[in-house]
């Protein structure tokens, strides 16, 4: 069943949130059945899938052919629709953009930043909004911990709050020191969603291509449960052989 933006406001404290992200159809499948909660169609899709060396290179259509990928995968799961680069940059544009990720199936948006304007005009228009601070990929110079000095911790700690009282349900906090996820989990009321900020926050986000073992960068505060390029370079090796030795197709067993 698909569980409502109020319904993760009421989880925190009670159950830990995981969350994957996914850019298509099986994939989508796969994480519903084995009842992960919440998906996030992420602009790290340029990165990770289309090969781009920045998510600003990322549309809103690109993005929405994803999320009507996943929202077909996934019919019974939360979708969070990132609105990629630019498009969120004024409340008016956020809100045209925000309601075409919801026609393509998404059932919430993020946006990186502390864009209070945005966020507040976009809840008004009873738009769901997950917030993004700590490293926010679509400005950041590299992909560096933020909130290691004390003028830094502070600045995320108030986006944080700030994003909050505009009318975020939810917030991702990314890659900033532990002791600061912590201290901002403990401040809000609305979950925490860590990716690389430590195992204080009410739930863990990670890439699927990260978690698979898709690609050949995988960040550190990463896991990897599979090893999915390897299996794709193997299979790839033993199709070909076959074909040559004509093993294939003459061994198919149907
Ligand atoms: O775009 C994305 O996938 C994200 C996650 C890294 C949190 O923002």
């Amino acid at each position: 069943m698909k569980i409502s933006p109020s319904s993760f406001v009421e989880m925190k404290g009670d159950q830990l949130i995981p969350m994957l992200t996914a850019y298509t159809f099986p994939i989508a499948k796969s994480i519903e059945a084995a009842g992960i909660p919440i998906i996030l169609v992420g602009d790290t899709v340029g990165m990770v899938e289309m090969g781009f060396s920045s998510t600003r290179y990322v549309t809103i259509e690109h993005m929405e052919y994803h999320v009507g990928a996943v929202r077909r995968g996934a019919p019974q799961t939360h979708i969070i629709g990132d609105l990629p680069y630019q498009t969120d940059r004024t409340p008016e544009v956020a809100l045209i953009n925000a309601k075409r990720l919801i026609s393509a199936g998404a059932d919430s948006i993020k946006l990186e930043g502390a864009k209070l304007d945005v966020i507040t005009y976009l809840v008004a228009n009873e738009i769901s909004v997950v917030g993004h601070t700590g490293l926010t990929p679509q400005t950041a110079e590299n992909f560096k911990k933020v909130g290691q000095t004390t003028d830094e911790a502070e600045r995320v700690a108030n986006d944080a709050k700030s994003i909050q009282e505009a009318g975020a349900f939810m917030i991702v906090l990314e890659h900033i020191p532990s002791v600061l996820a912590l201290s901002i989990t403990d401040e809000l009321h609305i979950p925490t969603i860590g990716i690389g900020a430590g195992s204080d926050c009410d739930g863990q986000v990670l890439v699927i291509n990260d978690v698979l073992g898709v690609g050949d960068y995988w960040p550190p505060f990463s896991k990897q449960y599979a090893n999915l390029s390897q299996t794709a370079f193997n299979v790839s090796k033993e199709f070909a052989s076959e074909v040559k030795s004509m093993k294939f197709p003459n061994n198919l067993v149907k």
